[in-house]
């Protein structure tokens, strides 16, 4: 067929709306059917051979953990985390969340299969854990890793119109650090084609060349089936015009004025590749991709289409807060869409792979990705986790989740392990060179990192050598020992912070402290705690914005997480969801959003006062300002306590030497310490170059602001927090009403005095009704509330709590002795 031909026929069936989407995954059409298999038969089991008796009705992706009481026994772990410097073993509780995520989990459905010439592929994004697939009672398929996604093939089994599917899985305790959900958390698909098929992640997409003028894309593509007299044709789209097609399955082809993807312009190309015998189209299959250039070079740091830029990243564990496990895309768009506002552009899916939704999004709404499969390699750090199957099953792993995501855009680097203790294995860089030649070998494009938090010993030892791009998880103190020693030049803050808050609950004094521990069971949110291995945020900006050599950060998290719950973590129940996160897991922002903000939002100002306006008369109260503006000047009732600017470098290092700078903010105190020689001292200097800080300010009731003023002096922004008076009625806010969210709304209810200012330690239950739309599931961020998230009523946490509900409708939240509060969705 002629080129021209091939273009028009293609451009034709395109705008015809006949070309399947793989990536929506969801279309039929007249080659490929792509559905959801969502309606299965569920029952909880003592054990994976005994056929249970009750089964129940379930929508897939499903948790079973996530609807059940949190309880203090679930999984409980005697252990010493060596990796945080613990050298005996004490009780660890909610550690990986406090639900019965363990145990055995049948699942069976039925699906079509009404047609013999047809080749049938179940694929599972992702079964928590250890899944043994039957089909029609034929043990098919096992897959021990939960987080990876793996297909079956129906063909040789089928008997009938209909075939049944049976999946076991089973959890063993003592196999998670956090939770990790229980069940088939992420949807599965039943595809159908022709026998001769392109098979699922059968194209690989890269772009050898790009510029501003012109891009190569080549296309490599497998076909499965008998291929006699098979033409493999492909298309490449933007939107629905065609823009090039080559007619190789290995084939190269060039676009003028490439539109490059980015953070900024996630802009998204299709290949459709149709394969065709005999003049007839027999399979179309769709990939989407970007076209961007990528490179790490110690001269020019990481590159995006040629132009550096250092990673404002967060990681990210897969839960979804009160929803778990079970994906979701509204539930990801929403969290992507706040780390967005906060200027964050990049994701690290810690510790394992994620969800297809996760990467879908990140190339829609722009977010460069890390992608890592490990949390373990051969040394466990748990009884029962990844190191048991490491041997076996690593290269299986890691090749599935590279053909997975290899054609996204948004993927930047693969990451071969988090923090495992084959670092300090006198030939640990063996395994670093074996799983990087894997990847190597499956994907030539991308680097691979790996986060070390034995800096001390990696250095030295050959392992942080041998990481194609080394990547420290904290350990700031050792960054620039590592540029010195280590040949690559460049070093990834691969995971950096850790600090630990609540959602608005402030300590006073502001003491930068490790591992403060108060009787309420909280955090300080002034953003000056953290735990022994980790530090402040303060510290990662200055190695970003000092050392042209760093490539940029990761921050540990994003969002809160369920388990982990440092500090709290030694026999401390009912704390069982972590203090990380810069956002909550009700999804609502913790002051540390607007620290991050200032430093990473370059679109808009940030100017953010905290804490709450709520003290009693003759209280000396710290207050803190994230903002973009220079200097600020605080007043309380009008009073000026003082303008300040932020620090410079030189002045910050003048204050570590003792001196006293006029204008600029006075470090905060540290309280006592103690910090392993590998830990990361306080460095109190630091904080004066990103806040501004009034560390005394006396408290009187009314109001207290702050005005800020741009680099010329003039005023530019005020903001105000007043003293809150008695709670009077609920508020709601519809927070995602602008992301395009397609089922689920996210309700921000807050408890309000008569003027509308927030209750800030308000904790009333509050219920939810609904009319018309459904109820989903609720949080208020507090790590240590016992609260169901499937019961429509919620206890508020510092003011305020998370609904969640479906459809269209009206939502009314209420609370004895308040006024209601409505909303129409
Ligand atoms: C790191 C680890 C993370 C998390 C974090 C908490 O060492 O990689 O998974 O445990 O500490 O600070």
């Amino acid at each position: 067929m002629k080129k021209n031909n091939l273009l028009g026929l293609l451009g034709l069936l395109g705008l015809l709306g006949l070309l399947n989407c793989s990536c929506s995954k969801k279309q039929p059409t007249v080659y490929r059917t792509d559905e959801l298999v969502t309606r299965w038969q569920f029952a909880l089991a003592d054990n994976t051979t005994d056929m249970p008796e009750h089964w129940q009705d379930v929508t897939i992706p499903h948790d079973w953990a996530i609807s059940q009481p949190f309880d203090r026994s679930y999984d409980l772990q005697e252990i010493a985390v060596v990796q945080n410097g613990e050298k005996t073993a004490t009780v660890k509780t909610g550690r990986s969340g406090g639900l019965p995520w363990m145990g055995c989990g049948w699942y069976r459905t039925r699906v079509a299969t009404p047609d013999k010439d047809k080749h049938y592929t179940l694929y599972f994004d992702g079964a928590m854990s250890h899944a043994d697939v039957f089909v029609n009672d034929k043990e098919v398929c096992y897959w021990p890793y939960g987080y990876n996604a793996f297909q079956v093939t129906l063909d040789p089994f089928i008997q009938g119109d209909s075939t049944d599917i049976l999946v076991i899985l089973e959890n063993k305790p003592q196999s998670s650090r956090w939770y990790p959900g229980a069940g088939i958390f992420r949807n599965v698909h039943l595809i159908t084609t022709n026998k001769t098929h392109v098979p699922v992640w059968g194209t690989c997409i890269t772009t050898p060349e790009v510029s501003r003028d012109k891009a190569l894309v080549h296309i490599r593509v497998d076909v499965e089936g008998p291929k006699d007299n098979v033409l493999v044709l492909t298309t490449l789209y933007d939107g629905d015009e065609p823009v090039a097609s080559t007619e190789h399955a290995d084939g190269t082809m060039e676009i003028r004025n490439p539109q490059l993807w980015s953070p900024e312009t996630p802009h998204l190309y299709t290949a459709v590749t149709l394969l065709m015998r005999n003049d007839r189209i027999i399979d179309s299959y769709t990939t989407r991709f970007g076209i961007r250039s990528i490179s790490y070079t110690p001269e020019h740091g990481f590159q995006l289409n040629g132009q550096t830029r250092k990673f404002k990243g967060v990681c990210l564990h897969h839960d979804l807060g009160p929803l778990g496990a079970a994906v979701h895309r509204d539930a990801i768009r929403h969290q992507l869409s706040l780390l967005k506002d906060m200027g964050c552009d990049a994701i690290r899916t810690s510790h394992n792979m994620p969800a297809s939704e996760l990467i879908e999004l990140c190339e829609e709404m722009g977010f460069m990705v890390m992608v890592e499969p490990f949390d373990v390699w051969d040394w466990g750090k748990t009884d029962n986790d990844y190191h048991v199957h490491f041997a076996d099953w690593a290269e299986r792993d890691i090749t599935n989740m590279v053909l997975h995501f290899r054609n996204s855009p948004a993927v930047v680097m693969w990451s071969s392990g988090n923090e495992v203790w084959n670092q300090t294995f006198p030939k640990g860089y063996e395994t670093v060179e074996w799983l990087q030649s894997i990847f190597h070998r499956l994907d030539p494009t991308r680097p691979v990192t790996c986060g070390m938090d034995q800096a001390k010993t990696v250095i030295y030892n050959g392992f942080g050598a041998a990481v194609e791009l080394p990547g420290f998880n904290y350990r700031t103190g050792r960054y620039l020992e590592a540029y010195e020693h280590l040949p690559q030049k460049m070093l990834l803050g691969s995971e950096t912070a850790s600090t630990v808050s609540s959602r608005g609950v402030y300590k006073t004094p502001a003491v930068i402290r490790p591992d403060a521990m108060y009787p309420d069971g909280q955090c300080s949110g002034y953003d000056v705690e953290y735990c022994a291995w980790s530090g402040l945020p303060d510290q990662d900006f200055e190695l970003q914005d000092d050392y042209p050599w760093t490539l940029g950060q990761f921050v540990w998290t994003g969002f809160d997480y369920l388990g982990e719950p440092s500090p709290y973590d030694t026999d401390a129940w009912p704390s069982h969801s972590s203090y990380f996160g810069i956002i909550d897991l009700a999804s609502l922002p913790k002051d540390r959003f607007w620290l991050y903000r200032s430093q990473w939002n370059d679109a808009e100002p940030t100017l953010h006062l905290l804490p709450h306006w709520n003290w009693q008369e003759g209280d000396r109260v710290p207050v803190f300002c994230y903002t973009t503006y220079p200097a600020a000047e605080l007043f309380v009732n009008g009073k000026s306590q003082g303008k300040l600017r932020f620090a410079t470098r030189d002045e910050a290092v003048r204050m570590a030497n003792g001196e006293k700078i006029e204008g600029v903010s006075a470090m905060p105190p540290v309280g006592k310490f103690m910090i392993p020689d590998w830990g990361t001292a306080p460095r109190p200097e630091l904080l004066p170059r990103y806040r501004l800080m009034w560390q005394d300010v006396p408290f009187e009731a009314g109001e207290l602001k702050v005005v800020a003023y741009d680099a010329e002096g003039h005023v530019a922004a005020e903001e105000i927090v007043r003293t809150a008076g008695p709670a009077h009625h609920l508020q709601v806010d519809w927070a995602n009403q602008d992301e395009g969210a397609e089922e689920l709304a996210y309700l921000t209810v807050s408890v309000r005095d008569k003027e509308g200012n927030l209750c800030c330690d308000a904790a009333p239950l509050i219920t939810l009704e609904t009319n018309g739309c459904t109820f989903v599931a609720t949080a208020n961020g507090d790590a240590r509330s016992l609260d169901s998230f499937v019961k429509p009523e919620m206890h508020a946490f510092a003011g305020q709590c998370t609904f969640i509900v479906r459809g269209h409708g009206t939502a009314t939240l209420s609370s004895e002795g308040l006024l209601s509060g409505n909303i129409r969705l």
